[in-house]
């Protein structure tokens, strides 16, 4: 007897179709399961055997193939349990159902329970777009695909719950987008960043064009504080980029559970003790990494050389490409990462070095060695260097109103949407990912910035790459001044921004 039940799957960010073939015939007693299964699918076998009893079927004392199809795709952890004992009951007429408009996903407990599955949102989306109308889901995972049109989502727990919709028994109640609407979640306010103008403006212009940042400065002078801040300046999520934030979190396993949609930019916070494969992604069974948890938002590491130099150096490409590969045996699978990197460090190791009124301890060998555990290749990916100066008392004290995120956010977004205009569809998104052949059309400078730069190059002696950079961040300066042309002014302030280079790294 042979019976065909529809599943799904996922190769990176894509999802398929998995047909669950199962083929019930004479012979020996066997059960193999076929068509790229890794070892999770392959103990399939004895929780749906387990299953099956302790939900009152009897398991068939016959030659049982399942054939996972298509084959050439690889079947990647235990989510067939739910279909393969389905398309078993099926197959020995136990039970009889229409199911060809249905799917299933789920990893079986011995008893018969579902347990969630990672990827339910691209599964969902692909399956709608097949024309299917029910999926049957993991009821921990019921917010999550909740808002995909066109295709009901139905929570369940058990088996026999499954087993009871089917035969008309029960009426699943199938999971709707509108009961997990959630108040939105308040970031912290760059009001309640007292004095710092210079860093705040420095992190301005970094919203404003989409520039990685670096900030240097004493412990306690707010680095962190200001970093936290940053989403809160950030223009709102398009659709678009909810959708692909949210699966990236779906195929992670680490969406909440009555969150189905993402729809404030992320802010991602890995601690140095992280793992590259945890920071960029990959593993035995592929999962996005924190760049890419942190796609559409603010990727932060806080005490930057506390990272190992192999993390961080493993960042560097995803960075560059907004993108990060993985190989894997049946082809490579990708997941996208365009973050706002932003990073933050302590000058020396007794964090003092530099300071108007407190004595540095280190050696200065010490120092350059603190400051050579960042990679070179990371720091050019840095546009903006800032320093964060200690905090006055009389700016704690001071009763001076501070500006708010929103009011920093409106001027944001104007420089935004001058960038829209300005690189129309071109594939650039933002200031910060202009690439070097386009540089000189988008970068027109008056006689005066181009000899302030000219001079500056040469006293500052600046390397290529800094040079590019400086472009790139007087660009984002002229468009929160609204201006088309790169003024003086606008070089002046950017040359700033590099300063540091010179101070502590000497390139
Ligand atoms: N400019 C500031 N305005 C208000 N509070 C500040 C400011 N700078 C620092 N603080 C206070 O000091 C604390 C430590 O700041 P933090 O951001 O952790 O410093 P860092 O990361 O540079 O070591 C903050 O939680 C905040 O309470
Ligand atoms: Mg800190
Ligand atoms: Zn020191």
């Amino acid at each position: 007897m042979f019976a065909k039940i529809a599943s799904s799957g996922l190769f990176g960010m894509e999802a398929f179709t998995a047909q669950v073939e199962t083929d019930i015939s004479g012979g020996l007693p066997a059960f193999d399961i076929v068509g790229l299964p890794d070892l999770a699918v392959k103990e399939s076998r004895n929780r749906v055997r387990a299953a099956l009893k302790n939900c009152g079927f009897s398991f068939p004392v016959s030659r049982i193939t399942v054939n996972l199809a298509p084959a050439g795709i690889p079947k990647e952890g235990p989510i067939y349990d739910l279909p393969i004992l389905i398309a078993i009951l099926c197959a020995t007429e136990q039970l009889d159902i229409k199911a060809e408009k249905c799917l299933f996903v789920g990893e079986l407990s011995l008893k018969g329970e579902i347990q969630p599955v990672r990827g339910l949102l691209p599964m969902a989306l692909h399956a709608a777009e097949q024309g299917y109308e029910q999926f049957f889901v993991p009821y921990e995972n019921r917010a999550e695909a909740s808002a995909v049109r066109g295709i009901k989502i139905l929570p369940v727990k058990t088996v026999q719950e499954v087993l009871d919709h089917l035969t008309g028994k029960i009426e699943v109640e199938p999971a709707d987008a509108h009961n997990y609407e959630q108040p939105p979640v308040r970031y912290a306010d760059f009001a309640e960043v007292c004095g710092q103008e210079a860093a705040k403006r420095a992190m301005e212009i970094a919203a404003a064009g989409g520039h990685n940042i670096l900030l240097i400065g004493p412990p306690g002078s707010g680095k962190s504080m200001l970093a936290k801040r940053l989403p809160s300046i950030l223009p709102d999520m398009t659709f678009a980029e909810s959708v692909e934030t949210t699966k990236l979190h779906s195929i992670a396993g680490v969406l909440p559970k009555d969150v189905p949609m993402i729809t404030q930019r992320p802010f991602r916070s890995p601690h140095h003790t992280v793992s590259a494969v945890s920071l960029s992604g990959g593993g035995r069974i592929p999962k996005p990494g924190e760049i890419s948890l942190a796609h559409n938002g603010v990727l932060f590491l806080d005490e930057l050389p506390e990272f190992p130099k192999a993390t961080t150096e493993a960042l560097r490409q995803p960075l560059e490409d907004a993108k990060i590969t993985i190989s894997r045996v049946a082809g490579t699978v990708s997941y996208p990462c365009s973050v706002m990197f932003v990073a933050a460090m302590n000058p020396c190791p007794c964090g003092f070095y530099g300071h108007p009124t407190k004595r540095c301890i280190c050696s200065p060998t010490a120092v350059s060695r603190y400051l050579g555990r960042i990679s070179g290749p990371l720091l050019d990916r840095i546009d903006l260097h800032i320093e964060v100066p200690p905090v006055q008392f009389d700016q704690l004290d001071s009763k001076q109103k501070e500006e708010s995120s929103a009011e920093i956010r409106e001027r944001i977004n104007r420089a935004r949407k001058r960038q829209q205009r300005r690189f129309g569809d071109s594939g650039i998104g933002c200031n910060a990912r202009i690439t070097p052949e386009r540089l000189q059309e988008f970068c027109v400078l008056s006689q005066e910035a181009r000899d302030l730069l000219k001079y500056s190059f040469e006293k500052m002696s600046l390397s290529a790459r800094a040079y590019d950079k400086v472009l790139k961040i007087a660009r984002t300066v002229a468009d929160l001044d609204d201006s088309e042309v790169i003024e003086l002014s606008h070089i002046a302030e950017a040359l700033q921004y590099r300063s540091l280079d010179r101070k502590y790294w000497d390139q």
